[in-house]
């Protein structure tokens, strides 16, 4: 029956998930000014502890990473002691967590960096728009990283991620997905370079495979999972020949060791902008040696569908975690979800964020409360 494979446990590295439901990572600006996460971010990530495991809300590994106001830090003694509560209170539930590592590269705008220019691969603007205190504007033209401050940045993903075991979790997810740095190295809509860090795929990837073995060196590669979405078109993200990029990358990630890959499915959006790759998990699965987890827009239906024909081994849930914080409960019991709010994924306080109703007569809570 498909509800015992969702439902049924998994070894992922070192960790046994309790079930195949996975808490995407959601970035929802409720850290403080500085990026430091507090109780109101504990009791959020808790609530949520039946997830086989948590993936967190991207973590800038740097001040020059940051691209999102509220967004929390990884990089000073506050974000490690904010997030070691955050990581408390989901051990303290029974739960899993890994911080995700983030660097928003060209996704960003002065006013969140001291004034600095966005760095990126090559000076190419992302498409869109960003909130600035004068209201929105197009982002920049970004700064073309030197070969030297690519290590620099190498140096951060691993001091982050040393961060992250001081913090008590389970592992780190590599955020090399939605346009952001490590993806924007990947992509040739994004990356021109002449360089060892640009032209082949080889080329391209390289800069992910430095920072995931660096990452690895502190956790061991099968605490390390990547992100990734070749589909993905946010902010004007486009390659020339996504298949040949992507598949390098899943390749070398799985000799790496590599414990998964978090593969993104094409959003509506993705696919409202014409020739995209589908059935990413599926696709890229072969090439993989660790474990596929497929996300984005999946429902019970699709996600059984999923693992029923093997197109992936875990499934993670977004929006639905959000607006259900015994998601797996519900799945389990066949009963109706909490519809999300939109109006309150990003900023404010606890509304939309630690008050979405469980289930009455929880068994599972009862018994770990
Ligand atoms: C409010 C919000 C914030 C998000 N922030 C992140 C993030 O910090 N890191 C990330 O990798 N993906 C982020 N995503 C994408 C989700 O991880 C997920 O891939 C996406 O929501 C699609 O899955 P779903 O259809 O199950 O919601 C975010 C999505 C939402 C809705």
């Amino acid at each position: 029956m498909t509800m015992n494979l969702l439902f049924s446990p998994i070894q992922v590295g070192p960790l046994t998930l309790p079930n195949r439901i996975v808490m995407a990572p959601m970035s929802r600006t409720r850290a403080n000014a500085e990026g430091a996460m507090g109780s109101v971010n504990a009791e959020y990530y808790s609530q949520r502890a039946q997830a086989g495991l948590i993936v967190s809300e991207a973590a800038w590994i740097s001040l020059q990473g940051r691209g999102l106001d509220h967004s929390p830090g990884i990089c000073s003694p506050d974000h490690v002691a904010g997030w070691k509560r955050v990581v408390d209170a989901v051990h303290a539930k029974g739960g899993r967590i890994f911080a995700q590592l983030w660097h928003c590269g060209r996704v960003s705008s002065p006013h969140l960096l001291d004034g600095a220019l966005p760095v990126a691969p090559s000076p190419i603007a992302a498409l869109g728009r960003i909130r600035t205190p004068e209201g929105f504007r197009n982002f920049p033209t970004p700064r073309m990283l030197e070969i030297a401050e690519i290590r620099g940045i190498v140096a951060d993903f691993e001091r982050a991620a040393k961060n992250a075991q001081e913090a008590g979790f389970d592992g780190v997810e590599l955020h090399a997905g939605g346009g952001y740095l490590l993806d924007q190295f990947l992509q040739t809509g994004s990356n021109i370079r002449r360089d060892r860090y640009g032209g082949m795929s080889a080329n391209r990837c390289r800069f992910l495979f430095e920072t995931a073995e660096a990452v690895a060196g502190i956790w061991g590669a099968d605490r390390v999972g990547v992100k990734l979405s070749p589909s993905n078109r946010d902010f004007g993200m486009i390659d020339a020949d996504p298949q040949i990029v992507f598949s390098k990358a899943v390749s070398g990630l799985s000799a790496m060791g590599i414990a998964y890959i978090h593969m993104m499915e094409p959003s509506e959006s993705d696919l409202a902008e014409g020739d995209v790759l589908r059935d990413n998990a599926q696709r890229f699965r072969r090439q993989f040696k660790g474990k596929m987890m497929a996300g984005g827009g999946f429902d019970l239906a699709k996600a059984q569908t999923i693992l029923e024909n093997d197109g992936a081994d875990m499934v993670s849930f977004g929006r639905l975690f959000i607006a259900n914080p015994d998601l797996p409960e519900r799945f389990r019991a066949g009963k109706p979800l909490n519809a999300p709010d939109p109006e309150t994924f990003y900023g404010g306080g606890s509304e939309g964020y630690t008050d979405y109703p469980i289930l009455e007569s929880h068994p599972y809570m009862r018994l770990i409360d």
